[in-house]
């Protein structure tokens, strides 16, 4: 069951038409490498990401250098954020995977620690403007919550743009590094609940946690989140589980060894030392370089 929702995650991002993996039931939650081919489908998105970080100016024109070039004939169709009280962000279309490309900006890293460990912030309700109908039981970041109401109707007016503008494309792929996974993890909810004639998925780097434990159910019906953590991140250990909040299943990490073997993690906060919960156990056992990357050899962060 887990790993047929591992597979569909996998389906979904085109992964399992280059090389179908082939689990039997008794392997059915194992924890399984994925091959040279699905690791190389990320790309896109580990470039998509790191342009996250480049000012408005140049991701509109896409002129933003070796991120920008490695998607060549992107179209964006706006941008926008000042980088500091707004997270740079920017929405386009991509040809080649024929799918709408919605990416915020992440934080520094040391900032976003020292917030994340101050504790200035709680699990809130959604705001029933921007999430109509959700389970009252769904509880997210109070700061992510903000952060992420300051760009969401100018995201919905650009992902509208975009299918004004190409009106055969039903793909939406929300994607995001640090603090940009998790707003595009609230976009991945926030998106369908205005316009459910698209389809969703979001392939997220060093994300933290977002919200509580009907949160992260909800987000992961149908596995279409793939969040990917490199060696011994700790933002993505953050914030701790003792504190209620969870991530949905998903999960793909970066192995901290020679090899760098890209596992995907079957469940939820997956425990076992392969995975990120299980390998980061507290903020001492990790790495604040590893969460800058590099992923798949792309380093994010900077512009
Ligand atoms: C919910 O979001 C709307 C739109 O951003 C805003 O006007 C309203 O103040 C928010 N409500 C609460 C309770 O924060
Ligand atoms: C973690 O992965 C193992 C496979 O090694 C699996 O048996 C287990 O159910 C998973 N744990 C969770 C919490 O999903």
């Amino acid at each position: 069951m887990l790993a047929a929702r591992v597979l569909s995650a996998l389906a979904f991002l085109g992964l399992t038409a280059a090389a179908p993996p082939r689990l039997s039931s008794r392997q059915s939650t194992a924890i399984t490498a994925l091959s040279a081919a699905q690791i190389s489908s990320f790309t896109p998105y580990i470039n998509y990401a790191a342009a996250g970080y480049c000012k408005p100016a140049s991701t509109k024109a896409w002129n933003c250098g070796a991120n920008c070039n490695a998607n060549a004939g992107f179209q964006t169709v706006a941008s926008g954020g000042d980088g500091s009280a707004v997270q740079y962000w920017y929405v386009g279309y991509d040809a080649n995977l024929n799918t709408i490309i919605v990416t915020h900006q992440g934080t520094d890293p040391t900032k976003f620690l020292a917030d994340e460990t101050d504790v200035d912030f709680f699990l809130q309700h959604m705001n029933t403007t921007l999430f109509p109908g959700l389970s009252s039981s769904i509880e997210v970041h109070s700061g992510f919550a903000d952060e992420h109401a300051l760009t969401a109707p100018s995201i919905l007016a650009a992902v509208q743009a975009a299918v004004a503008k190409w009106p055969s494309v039903k793909s939406v792929t929300l994607v995001g590094h640090s603090l940009g996974g998790a707003l595009a993890l609230l976009d991945f909810a926030y998106l369908p609940l205005h316009l459910p004639s698209l389809q969703y998925k979001g392939i997220m780097f060093g994300m933290p946690r977002v919200g509580n434990q009907a949160w992260a159910d909800y987000i992961s019906q149908g596995s279409l989140i793939t969040h990917v953590n490199n060696k011994l991140d700790i933002v993505p250990i953050v914030p701790g589980r003792g504190l209620g909040f969870h991530h949905p299943t998903g999960e793909v990490h970066i192995q901290d060894d020679s090899a760098s073997e890209w596992l995907a993690c079957p469940g939820q906060d997956n425990t076992s030392g392969k995975c990120t919960t299980g390998a980061v156990p507290t903020i001492f056992d990790g790495s604040i370089i590893n969460h800058l990357g590099p992923y798949n050899g792309i380093w994010m962060g900077s512009c």
